[in-house]
């Protein structure tokens, strides 16, 4: 991460371009404010008295101080009210995002953040609310000339309200922010830069960043292992196949790990089924679970999370060529199952099915897979709700809760057994689409085929990026779901 973040205690003596105060709905002015407000010649006080400024949620007021020494400018943002399902944590995150982003384009380069009540885990939500508000992507534009560049933002300093646990909070916060940076860079590369090759060779930069264990496997490999179905889609494209698989070993030796399972499509054109032409450009966001899966092994190591996590990613390119796979055609998967290709596009199934039967190999204690997999999610619940489903109501549970304290929340479809009536195949033992109907509840119970262990499917296809402004960050790459990782690893490491 290019941005560097420290702490202090309180406020006095902070000399900063910028100091972004963090206010709740309503609350008039913070005794510990006086002294700076006198700086400013009462004006804080004053936009809360006025009503100028009331405290509502995404609310910014920029107000200019004296010359010199000291706070330059404040910027009050507003918390607006924590309830049952915007907690201090989240809204502290949301909140920091907004300064972030309103600090990195008005480029004063530093940042300083104040709240009533900042410490502890408030700490490191400071610190990713900033990182993310302030992330921005520029390597694919000419550098104008020096006196023309735009200056980001460089440093945090977060103004703690106490010492408890502020340091380890700090470093928490950039172990996320920075894997969280790691993924959305990978998402927002196009598909003719981020290729199986580069996620392998950010895999392996992390990897030994992070002194993971790591193998690439190709399509030599594969066919060894006889993963006819990813070999399937992989057969359109030139470009070679990757495996990935990374080990982060926190935990006892001999201690089953949680394994993480990301879909990597580089780019998805449906293949033979191809796409319509609109915005299929999206579609280079399809290794978005990919992404989240480098990211979070970023995150989970850095932060030095006792217990044992595999990363495992299956990433290739959807093509149509003379070499595609072709609806009607059946392939056989890693597991001994056959499968009939009834939709060329319904390649991420095809992909995750010989993934999952992998992660069989490394014992799980449970595996939790993150896709871009299907449309109908995107129908169903829109892009601020990841679907959930799995085979373990237990460990759906755990990943709901860690998804709503990662401020990535989820809901749960159903997996009945009706729907099963809908990928069967008259030829083979299963079809890859069922067709519109229940899109994204066919798409995991496809899935829940090929897994024997405790397992969570997460469809992201609506949530790991968006076509819209986000007020705490512009469209494009959100950065999911490497936070709902990091905290499912570790409510399983408590
Ligand atoms: N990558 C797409 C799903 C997707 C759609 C992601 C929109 C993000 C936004 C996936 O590979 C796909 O094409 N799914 C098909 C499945 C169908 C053919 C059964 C779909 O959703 O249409
Ligand atoms: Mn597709
Ligand atoms: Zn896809």
């Amino acid at each position: 991460m290019s941005l560097r973040a420290n702490v202090r205690r309180g406020l006095s003596g902070v000399d900063t371009p910028l100091l972004a105060v963090l206010l709740n709905a309503g609350a008039p002015l913070p005794s510990v404010l006086a002294t700076l407000d006198r700086r400013f010649g009462g004006a804080i006080g004053a936009a809360l008295a006025a009503g100028d400024f009331k405290g509502k949620r995404d609310e910014t007021l920029l107000l200019r101080g004296p010359a010199g020494r000291g706070v330059q400018r404040v910027l009050l943002v507003g918390v607006g009210t924590i309830g049952d399902d915007f907690d201090a944590y989240n809204a502290t995150v949301r909140a920091s995002a907004i300064a972030g982003r309103k600090a990195n384009a008005s480029g004063v380069q530093a940042v300083a953040l104040w709240a009533p009540i900042l410490e502890g885990e408030l700490v490191e939500a400071a610190v990713i609310g900033t990182a993310h508000g302030a992330w921005h992507f520029t390597e694919m534009q000419t550098m104008p000339p020096v006196k023309e560049r735009p200056k980001p933002l460089r440093d945090i300093t977060v103004c703690a309200t106490s010492n408890s646990g502020a340091v380890e909070a700090l470093a928490a916060g950039i172990a996320i922010a920075e894997g969280q940076a790691v993924a959305r860079r990978l998402q927002v590369l196009p598909g003719n830069v981020c290729t199986p090759e580069h996620i392998a060779r950010v895999a392996r930069e992390v990897a030994r960043a992070n002194r993971m264990k790591i193998t690439v496997l190709g399509r030599r490999e594969l066919i060894k292992l006889r993963m006819g179905s990813f070999l399937a889609v992989a057969q359109g494209t030139p470009q070679d196949p990757k495996l990935i698989a990374m080990e982060y070993r926190g935990g006892a030796r001999g201690a089953k790990p949680l394994v993480l399972v990301g879909k990597g499509l580089c780019f998805d054109s449906g293949g033979i089924s191809i796409k319509p032409a609109d915005r299929m450009e999206l579609m280079k966001y399809d290794m978005s679970g990919a992404a989240g899966v480098v990211g979070a092994m970023h995150a989970i190591a850095a932060l030095g999370l006792p217990l044992n996590v595999v990363g495992l990613i299956g990433s290739t390119t959807n093509m149509p060529s003379g070499t595609a796979m072709n609806p009607g055609d059946v392939v056989r998967a890693s597991n001994g199952k056959t499968i009939e290709i009834i939709n060329t596009d319904a390649e991420g199934r095809l992909v995750l099915a010989d993934v999952l039967s992998y992660a069989a190999r490394y014992k799980p204690a449970a595996v939790i897979d993150a896709a871009t997999l299907t449309g109908a999610v995107v129908v169903a619940l829109g892009n601020t709700t990841t679907g959930v489903m799995g085979n373990d109501q237990a460990l759906v549970d755990q990943v709901r809760a860690a998804q709503a304290r990662a401020g990535e929340p989820g809901w749960q479809l159903p997996m009945s057994p009706e729907y099963n009536d809908l990928i069967k195949s008259d030829i083979a033992d299963i079809k890859n689409s069922g067709g519109r109907a229940a899109g994204t509840i066919t798409a995991a119970l496809f899935l829940r085929e090929f897994v024997d262990y405790p397992w969570v499917h997460l469809d992201i296809a609506g949530t790991a990026y968006s076509e819209s402004d986000l007020v705490v960050s512009p469209r494009g790459p959100t950065g999911l779901p490497v936070r709902t990782f990091v905290e499912i690893a570790r409510g399983r490491a408590r």
